[in-house]
């Protein structure tokens, strides 16, 4: 099992053989939406959250949802049947579909494309993870829907450039002297033990690390605020994350050349992480 099979439209093909239309509206004009769903042992991890928020990006583009969830989950199944791994997630998009001409309006005719393979993660070494990362702050000039998973991600490739630039591994992105999230994750700060995230707003992903970051720190007695977070609260804080489906929880240790807290991955971050290996591991048993 060395060739790589994705599922495109319907079937299932050998990647090299999965190919689109010039005219799709996905390559055109980035009309489209996504997931990435984490795979532990062959166990998808919330697949019911990530369907739900890709219901939420259809709705929001005025896109009919074209499978059934059941169906999605199959395909699913059946892509991790005929790719070989064991840690991986899966990839899905949908774009509006190829139309005779380049016009904005969106045809009611289009037929959607739908794509999903799996990419194969490499889980985040614990020790690599602990070493941390740095990060810069930068403005967030992206539009008033970052809650929709859009494939039009142009902006994020721009504020990524910026990290690159400045020779970090990310960006903290700041709307109106407010942190928003990172270039692909979610953010926290953690304050005298507190821990502290944005509410979900049109300014940012609701990401599904995020919501079971807040849940197992509520399961565990520790305390959460999900509040706007200044851009000064950043230089004060003991403690900053980001996290996504494939970082899981990264500490940040540096802050535009500044060491956050004690320039080392915090106690509350090795609680966190303790807490959310074990939820992978109860995951795999399943
Ligand atoms: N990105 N914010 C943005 C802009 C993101 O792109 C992502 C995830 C997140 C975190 O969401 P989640 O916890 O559900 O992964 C927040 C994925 C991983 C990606 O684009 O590859």
């Amino acid at each position: 099992m060395s060739e790589k099979i994705v599922y495109l439209n319907g079937s299932y093909v050998p990647i090299e053989q999965a190919t689109i239309s010039v005219m799709d509206r996905g390559f055109l004009f980035g009309d489209g939406v996504y997931e990435v769903v984490p795979v532990f042992a062959n166990k998808l991890l919330r697949p019911d959250e990530h369907l739900s928020r890709l219901q939420n990006s259809l709705d929001r583009i005025g896109l009919s949802n074209p499978n059934l969830n059941a169906d999605w989950l199959k395909i699913f199944s059946d892509l991790l049947d005929k790719n070989s791994g064991d840690d991986r997630a899966i990839y899905l998009q949908i774009s509006r579909g190829p139309y005779v001409k380049r016009d904005l309006s969106a045809n009611q005719d289009c037929v959607p494309t739908v794509f999903a393979m799996v990419l194969q993660v490499v889980p985040p070494d614990i020790d690599v993870l602990s070493a941390g990362i740095s990060v810069v702050t930068v403005e967030d000039f992206r539009w008033n829907a970052c809650d929709i998973k859009s494939t039009s991600l142009v902006a994020n490739v721009m504020l990524k450039q910026q990290a690159a630039q400045a020779d970090v591994e990310d960006a903290i992105l700041i709307k109106d002297g407010c942190v928003t999230e990172g270039t692909a994750s979610n953010v926290f700060v953690i304050k005298e033990g507190v821990v502290i995230t944005p509410p979900t707003s049109r300014q940012l992903l609701p990401g599904i690390t995020r919501d079971l970051v807040i849940e197992i720190a509520k399961n565990n007695a520790i305390v959460v605020e999900q509040r706007e977070i200044k851009e000064a609260e950043l230089f004060s804080a003991d403690e900053i994350w980001m996290t996504s489906s494939t970082r899981e929880i990264a500490p940040v240790i540096k802050l535009n050349d500044k060491a956050v807290g004690a320039g080392v991955a915090g106690s509350v971050w090795k609680r966190m992480m303790d807490l959310y290996q074990q939820y992978k591991q109860e995951l795999r048993n399943t």
